[in-house]
């Protein structure tokens, strides 16, 4: 399978129905963006809750809610609330680097002391209804600290383990750890995600190989550098998906075109026109890479505050 990885801001329910269109069955499935659950309350997930609500989620990849906190009450709760709104499984979020995150013994945060991740699962695993996953670095300050926890994880029946072999003190600087990855590997009884600096066929294909047992690999930010990527990986990889992000005349869609839609739609959304324009510069800053847009033109779009222009400015690269 191939998974499109969780970015806050980025792989939203915009992002994944749009890229569901243009690009059916490239992803098998999606986790969604972090619902924080840092007060414990359903209310503060409010908001955000609407990313994964299936009303809204039609036409769009599967999606796997994503849960980041130790708040334990929260977690049940929204957990069960999940459930009720048809979600088999939820998945955990022991990664993320942010330190204001991390400082809380959240996200990779939590690796440091595996006797509250066992104390969290203790509680947290009997009570909720959906099935659970988890996303996972190697360690908040050092890759060694992972050792302390997969013994723990293994204690607990997980639908599966996602590993992005860096560091949360890393953020994404460096590159993933592979011998630190092989190394762990086996010692994990549940089916493994590989996630990681995948953005190209040449890296997917040296995960698959290096590592014949991980049949599951996530991308994110690599879809964006190149939406086609999970298509191209599929095609020429040989492997059998339905769908396999050709559109009904069987071509893929230009990266211009799926930019193109992209836009339209942030266009059409009920937000601020700041906001759009916040919200198209971001996509833009990843996805012109795709492109070939000159430092130029990307100096010009990130300077302009007027969505006309900036339409403009689109329509020029993507012709
Ligand atoms: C802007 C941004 C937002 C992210 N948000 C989340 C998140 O909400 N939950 C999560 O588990 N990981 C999050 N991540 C980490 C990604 O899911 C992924 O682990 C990381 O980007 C490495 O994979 P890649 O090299 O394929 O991009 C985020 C990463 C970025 C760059």
């Amino acid at each position: 399978m191939l998974i499109l990885a969780p970015m806050q801001g980025l792989t939203e329910l915009i992002f994944r129905k749009v890229f569901s269109r243009c690009y059916p069955g490239a992803f098998d499935m999606s986790i969604s963006p972090f619902l924080s659950l840092t007060h414990g309350n359903l209310r503060d997930a409010g908001r955000k809750i609407e990313d994964v609500l299936p009303e809204l989620n039609t036409g769009s990849m599967p999606v796997v809610p994503q849960l980041l906190g130790h708040e334990v009450d929260g977690f049940i709760a929204l957990s069960n609330r999940l459930f009720d709104l048809g979600y088999g499984e939820v998945n955990w979020n022991m990664g993320c680097p942010m330190r204001r995150v991390a400082g809380k013994h959240r996200g990779s945060g939590i690796l440091p002391y595996p006797d509250e991740v066992r104390e969290i699962l203790d509680t947290v695993v009997p009570a909720i209804r959906p099935a659970l996953s988890v996303k996972v670095r190697l360690g908040y300050r050092s890759p060694d600290e992972i050792d302390r926890i997969i013994p723990i994880l293994n204690d607990f029946p997980l639908k599966s383990v996602t590993v992005h072999p860096r560091i949360g003190k890393q953020m994404y600087s460096g590159t993933p750890d592979l011998d630190r990855f092989a190394e762990i590997l086996p010692q994990i009884i549940h089916p493994v995600i590989y996630n990681g600096d995948v953005n190209s066929v040449y890296d997917y294909r040296k995960i698959r190989t290096l590592f014949p047992t991980v049949k599951d690999v996530m991308i994110g930010r690599g879809a964006l550098y190149n939406p086609l990527l999970p298509t191209i990986i599929k095609r020429q990889c040989g492997e059998d998906f339905p769908g396999c992000g050709l559109s009904p005349v069987g071509e893929p869609m230009p990266p211009g075109s799926f930019v193109e839609t992209l836009t339209d739609e942030i266009i059409g959304c009920d937000i601020s026109t700041e906001a759009k324009i916040r919200k198209i510069k971001e996509y833009w800053c990843l996805l012109s890479k795709s492109l070939h847009g000159s430092e130029e033109w990307k100096r010009r779009l990130l300077h302009s505050d007027d969505l006309a222009a900036i339409k403009n400015l689109i329509r020029e690269m993507t012709k």
